[in-house]
């Protein structure tokens, strides 16, 4: 940056959520304007055909589709194959695809060595980006930078396929409870539920109920548009990194509480509350309190600014699943409770603090029997086909590799002391 003479004066104006915004007009770069936004808040890092969102209306749709009818209507790996290929497959593509996936699902036996190095009390997430990482060795032809559409292609496929077994495998060893190997033979959904809870609960692969849920939790969880582990698969990717690279890129930024740990603090949130003896009168006055407030997880969004699309659905998924396995879990009833309120009460409704998609995920998953370090797991696995679509747009579009600029406010010249 070149500043007037030798001064370094950076005028600073005081930006609408208290951060600290530079008058950029004061400003000027070597190489064009400088806008200071930290965390890309309000900068748009890139043009996208994958997924629309409209925080104000609450719209959410991918490659034009809204997420209502392809919760409604798609398996999770049908949506999958639109949001990386743009189109919804017709039965003759699906079954080839779902096919050619389906036999990928192995991993090659020395990831297992890898993976028998894990202590047990590894969190999954770690294990889950470290296998995801590994798979570059083994498929080195995934790093050629001169690789062609079938290595990419093949690559992403193997990434599908190989992912639910890896994820149950972190399960295992965070269980201590022996590994289950990937049939090819089954759908891709019952696949991992099969590796997950085989001999443990109830036959979920085969419950139209509980399939169907897992579908549409899922489906809501494939892509976000710019969120922070999209872009940082696109960040990663740029520099013609590997796709399973940028994808353990996208699983760590993932692992952060504030992204994928939400649902987590949701159910302890509920916890609280109920061990509290469930008085939930009293924890919306303490969430009210200016001086001490208590903070109600699951609520509201960045973008959104209307009721999130995907928790409504998720509502009901909530309620059949609770309903098929036969469990009353009272957190489920603090929940309701809570969003009645949120949704009628002045101070929330002024705020828009509607629930959002991480508000009833918890509740499931536990009504299902996963541990709570597995959520961001789960978030993982349903995330990937939105990763993969953005790191292939972004390839496709020849996006040049993020640089991003800085705005110094060190020390300008110092003299180097004397002896
Ligand atoms: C997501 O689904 O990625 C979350 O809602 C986070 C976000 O969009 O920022």
């Amino acid at each position: 940056l070149q500043y007037d003479g030798n001064t370094y004066e950076i005028p600073v104006l005081e930006g609408s959520e208290g951060e600290k915004a530079l008058d950029i007009s004061k400003l000027r770069a070597t190489s064009g304007l400088i806008t200071l936004d930290v965390g890309f808040k309000n900068t748009g890092s890139t043009t996208s055909n994958v997924t629309f969102l409209d925080g104000e209306k609450g719209i959410l749709r991918h490659r034009g589709y809204s997420i209502e009818d392809l919760a409604e209507k798609s398996s999770f790996l049908e949506v999958a194959y639109l949001l990386i290929y743009g189109e919804l497959p017709d039965a003759q593509t699906f079954e080839n695809w779902s096919s050619r996936i389906m036999k990928h699902s192995l991993v090659h036996e020395d990831i297992r060595k890898i993976f028998d190095g894990f202590p047990s009390t590894a969190h999954p997430m770690g294990v889950l980006s470290s296998l995801v990482t590994s798979l570059t060795a083994f498929h080195p032809e995934s790093i050629d930078p001169n690789r062609d559409s079938a290595a990419i292609d093949l690559t992403i496929v193997r990434l599908l396929a190989k992912l639910p077994t890896l994820a149950a495998w972190s399960f295992k060893n965070s269980q201590g409870l022996p590994l289950e190997y990937p049939n090819a033979k089954n759908d891709y959904v019952s696949n991992f539920m099969q590796m997950m809870f085989k001999n443990k609960h109830m036959d979920y692969d085969v419950d139209p109920v509980i399939m169907d849920a897992m579908n549409k939790l899922l489906i809501l969880h494939a892509d976000h548009e710019q969120n922070c582990s999209a872009a940082t698969v696109r960040v990663v990717g740029s520099s013609l990194s590997s796709l399973y690279v940028a994808v353990s890129a996208g699983i760590n930024a993932l692992w952060g509480s504030l992204h994928g740990g939400a649902n987590q603090a949701v159910i302890e949130m509920l916890e609280t509350i109920q061990a509290d003896g469930g008085n939930i009168d009293k924890f919306i006055a303490k969430a009210k309190d200016k001086n001490d407030p208590f903070r109600l997880m699951g609520f509201g969004h960045r973008v959104y600014k209307n009721f999130d699309p995907r928790s409504r659905i998720i509502k009901k998924a909530a309620d059949d699943i609770l309903d098929r396995l036969g469990v009353n879990d009272p957190l489920l009833d603090i929940a309701k409770k809570l969003e009645d309120i949120a949704l009628t009460d002045p101070y929330f409704v002024e705020k828009k603090l509607y629930p959002n998609v991480d508000f009833y995920s918890g509740i499931i998953y536990k009504a299902l029997g996963f541990p709570t370090e597995m959520f961001t797991v789960l978030f993982a696995l349903g995330r990937l086909p939105g990763w993969i679509a953005q790191w292939k747009e972004s390839r496709e579009m020849v996006q040049p590799i993020s640089r991003p600029r800085q705005v110094y406010t060190g020390e300008t010249h110092r003299a180097y002391p004397e002896d």
